[in-house]
């Protein structure tokens, strides 16, 4: 082999290292031959946490978004969205809780699987509920080991400066992504849902707390809820990628709500969510048809309808006329009697 090629052949398996090793292993759970999606053969460049550090080194931006279920995962991950969060505002926007305190590790686990049967590409991080991780820390790795082995989660991500909690997942090979600034699960403390580090002692806190959890080992930094100067100046600085949800332009990824981006949430948005498209009326729109369509028999059609063979056709208008000869006859005598 002359050197070139040896050069070639290092940079190509640096490269799978970098981006994970399904150029060769099928990532799929399911089968992604039916309904026109691409087939288990095709390859794809699997996301990996090592994956979003070479991101930011490369000064490449990082697209993420919540999903909580199958067919919305599988568009999000076809869309090439990099990172699919499992996120607890499920709670909210999925299952019409006020807040996402309520929900459990055994429902985050059902829906982080359906998500894991859809995704060939992103990278799967499963949101820790409230309180799965908020006694002691070996309560909290073995609840995060339920995500990784339970549902095939490759992240877990937990809120506040949980530094000790972020070592104990790094060194059983759960990678971590943090979560500072607006805690939605710290919504009594906050007393609401209010943007965080607005004065400068709080900001240096923050950016303290953010070294802190990449020093123990955090793969990457949700930023939520803070102002952009703050984000911008811990994104300079920390080594891991900080992906911000209301913390400006400057972060090294975005994440929205999928359900704020589409019009799902039959509430004002926040100041921060684009809506990239109205959902909520393109469903409206398709149901009332259904229903008027269902109302005027104009739904199903012939066309619409399954038929009988021919030949079981004749058999089975003859012979309903034969039954109907006898049945009529059965009434006559009865009239008759
Ligand atoms: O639960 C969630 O949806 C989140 C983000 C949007 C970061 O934590």
């Amino acid at each position: 082999m002359v050197a070139a090629d040896r050069r070639i052949l290092a940079l190509v398996r640096a490269a799978s290292w970098v981006y994970g090793a399904a150029l060769e292993t099928p990532m799929s759970l399911t089968n992604f031959s039916l309904g026109g999606a691409p087939s288990p053969s095709s390859p794809v460049t699997k996301v990996t946490m090592p994956a979003l550090a070479e991101m930011k080194r490369q000064g490449k931006p990082i697209s993420a978004l919540t999903a909580y279920d199958y067919a919305t995962s599988r568009l999000v991950d076809e869309a090439g969205i990099d990172l699919v969060l499992v996120g607890d505002s499920l709670a909210m926007v999925v299952l019409g809780h006020e807040n996402t305190l309520a929900i459990t590790v055994d429902e985050m686990l059902h829906h982080t699987r359906a998500v894991r049967r859809a995704v060939r590409r992103a990278l799967v991080v499963a949101d820790m509920p409230f309180g799965s991780y908020h006694g002691t820390i070996a309560d909290g790795v073995a609840n995060a080991v339920r995500f990784v082995k339970e549902a095939g989660a490759e992240a877990v991500k937990i809120e506040g400066p949980r530094v000790e909690l972020v070592r104990a997942l790094t060194s059983s090979e759960i990678p971590v992504i943090g979560h500072l600034g607006l805690t939605p699960q710290s919504v009594h403390r906050m007393g609401g849902y209010r943007v965080q580090a607005r004065a400068a002692e709080e900001v240096l806190q923050l950016r303290a707390d953010a070294r802190a959890l990449a020093a123990a080992g955090a793969g990457a930094l949700v930023l939520e809820g803070i102002p952009r100067e703050a984000a911008a100046a811990i994104t300079s600085e920390l080594p891991i990628p900080t992906i911000g949800i209301g913390a400006g332009p400057d972060c090294d990824g975005q994440i929205l709500v999928f359900h704020d981006l589409l019009n799902l949430t039959f509430a004002p948005t926040a100041k921060f969510v684009r809506r990239y498209g109205d959902a909520a009326a393109l469903i409206r729109e398709a149901v009332e048809h259904y229903r008027e369509d269902v109302e005027h028999r104009a739904f199903p059609s012939d066309e619409e309808s399954y038929h009988l063979p021919r030949s079981s056709r004749r058999n089975f208008d003859s012979e309903s006329e034969d039954e109907n000869a006898v049945v009529n006859q059965d009434a006559l005598q009865d009239w008759d009697g």
